[in-house]
């Protein structure tokens, strides 16, 4: 969730096994005036609105990683496939090892959620980036949809490598005494632990109905989050507010939380635990 290659290096030294790179677009973008980022008793409440430096100014970042041998998944938005395809290419070229497509921030307009939801956008999109492409691409879901089997579907047939379940869930928080929402963009997506349920489920419903790798997402802050994704059907996660919740070593601490239920449970491979609650 962070673009910046120093912050990026210090969560791979924690034990993160990988990078997700902020969402990159091709122009650079402010993203929304403040406030955008507020705590709430349950979670996190965000509208920051897509920041980041364009493309052409993320190239240096990636060069940084690349010397410390981080493996790096590439985020990239766009409003249409040749805006994706373009992103791709650039970030391929720049030594990515995976590229993740945003198709779901739920607070953008003209990106994120708005393409997401279209099923013949989705497979579009993917489609043309995964021709354009050499490296595994992932399509970044959204649990704001009534389609979300559909959606998933989509993206196999544009032959993504995996899918990634969930990004945030458009929410809202009022000021009772101003009496006007809390965020400058109103409606924002909420992270963190009360959202863990909602990701278990859509997991658990692409497992069900689609064979394809599942990265989970949503709410993971200890070994056991890790498990019950894993058990709903994730083959691997991804962890961001649980890093302001526990610190940059939360991946240590998760890591070691799997491993002594693992022991405890006399379980050799975490990889025995995938989709089991699918019976
Ligand atoms: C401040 C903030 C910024 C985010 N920026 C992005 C982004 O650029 N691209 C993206 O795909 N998801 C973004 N997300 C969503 C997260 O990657 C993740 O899908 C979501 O927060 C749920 O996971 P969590 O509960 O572990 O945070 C952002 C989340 C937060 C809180």
């Amino acid at each position: 969730m962070d673009e910046d290659a120093g912050s990026m290096e210090r969560i791979f030294n924690n034990g993160a096994g990988a990078i997700v790179t902020k969402s990159i677009g091709l122009k650079p973008r402010d993203g929304y005036p403040n406030p955008t980022i507020i705590e709430l008793e349950h979670g996190i409440l965000n509208a920051v609105g897509l920041p980041n430096p364009g493309i052409e100014n993320f190239k240096d970042e990636i060069l940084t990683l690349k010397k410390s041998n981080i493996p790096i998944i590439g985020s990239i938005f766009g409003s249409d496939s040749k805006e994706f395809v373009t992103l791709a290419k650039k970030m391929q070229n720049y030594g990515v090892n995976a590229l993740e497509l945003n198709m779901s921030c739920p607070h953008a307009k003209g990106y994120g959620l708005e393409i997401g939801c279209d099923p013949d956008l989705v497979k579009e999109i993917t489609s043309q980036v995964k021709k354009s492409t050499k490296i595994p691409i992932f399509v970044k879901i959204s649990p704001n949809l009534s389609n979300i089997i559909d959606i998933a579907k989509s993206a196999k047939e544009g032959n993504a490598d995996g899918i990634v379940a969930i990004n945030t869930v458009k929410a809202m928080k009022i000021n009772l005494e101003l009496k006007i929402p809390v965020l400058s963009n109103k409606i924002g997506g909420y992270s963190g632990n009360a959202i863990k349920p909602i990701g278990i489920r859509c997991v658990y419903e692409i497992k069900e109905n689609i064979d394809i790798q599942i990265i989970g997402v949503g709410g993971i802050t200890t070994g056991n989050d890790v498990i019950e994704y894993f058990m709903a059907g994730a083959s691997a996660v991804q962890i961001g507010s649980g890093i302001y919740y526990r610190g940059v070593d939360v991946f240590k601490k998760i890591k070691n939380e799997i491993i002594s239920w693992m022991k405890s449970h006399n379980i050799d491979n975490i990889s025995e635990l995938i989709g089991v609650a699918h019976k």
